[in-house]
């Protein structure tokens, strides 16, 4: 069985149907880790994974990258709870960002399961870092090509939507090229985000503002994006070398859940 491949939009993300995640071939992992690198994003409906087969699921791609800022579920370290309570009015990951970018080594991918849905919103949406980066002006690509940038974990100190609380949990800034390279595919990628990058090396932070803020409205522009619209037993993943995403806050009064796992990524170069 292979899978079928519906694009959501022009650059970025697919919804992936015809298989369980569950109960793959080595050939449906690949086909999927190869869906995966081609589109960014790829959703896969009806899936109902428990939390034994989101953690298999996630070891078939590489080791586990244990989120340090997150709360677990409950008897499973693995896996990051994404929780929005009626009452809050941020959610986790409300603004464009990219996992784990203030890493040495950034996660390279993110399972997303939706455990328990609003009646309505809460959708994610994603925009193609590959897209944005082709379609620089051979100029600015040409100056970015040279540059790095700085990434920390510094905005979980200011979190308000539960994160962050353990202070020994933050480390050492980090720098990563400002276009990478896939590592798996090579293609060019932007990797800025407005969540943990701070600045260009050798730049302050008032010289970097003006270009960082110009590169992250570049980059999310409407066309370079997808929009997931959950439904139960919905489960995407997303490359986070190849898009930035953002969980959209518009269902207040409403609780969702969400079960996050992250698996190890490489340097960047
Ligand atoms: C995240 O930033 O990983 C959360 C995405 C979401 O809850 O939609």
């Amino acid at each position: 069985m292979e899978w079928v491949t519906e694009k959501l939009t022009g650059h970025v993300g697919a919804i992936l149907t015809g298989q369980q995640l569950n109960s793959l071939t080595d050939a449906g992992f690949n086909g999927l880790r190869n869906a995966l690198f081609e589109h960014g994003v790829v959703v896969m409906p009806d899936q109902y994974l428990d939390p034994e087969a989101h953690i298999d699921l996630a070891k078939r791609f590489g080791e586990i990258d244990v989120n340090r800022f997150f709360n677990p579920v409950d008897g499973y370290l693995e896996i990051a709870e994404v929780r929005t309570k009626p009452e809050m009015t941020q959610v986790i990951g409300g603004t464009w960002h990219s996992d784990h970018s203030y890493d040495p080594a950034p996660a390279m991918c993110s399972i997303l399961s939706a455990r328990a849905l609003p009646p309505y919103g809460g959708d994610t949406q994603f925009a193609s870092m590959v897209a944005a980066a082709d379609a620089l002006s051979p100029g600015l690509r040409r100056m970015l090509e040279g540059l790095r940038a700085c990434h920390t974990d510094a905005s979980f100190g200011q979190s308000k939507v539960g994160l962050g609380g353990e202070p020994t949990a933050h480390r050492e800034p980090v720098f990563h090229p400002v276009l990478i390279r896939h590592p798996q595919t090579e293609v060019q990628a932007l990797y800025v985000n407005g969540d943990f990058t701070t600045h260009f090396e050798g730049w302050s932070a008032e010289e970097s503002a003006p270009l960082l803020d110009y590169l992250y409205r570049f980059a999310t522009q409407p066309v370079f994006t997808c929009r997931v619209r959950w439904a139960p037993g919905m489960v995407a993943i997303w490359d986070n070398r190849l898009v930035q995403h953002y969980a959209t806050a518009d269902y207040s009064g409403h609780a969702r859940l969400m079960h996050r796992i992250t698996v190890a990524g490489q340097p960047l170069n």
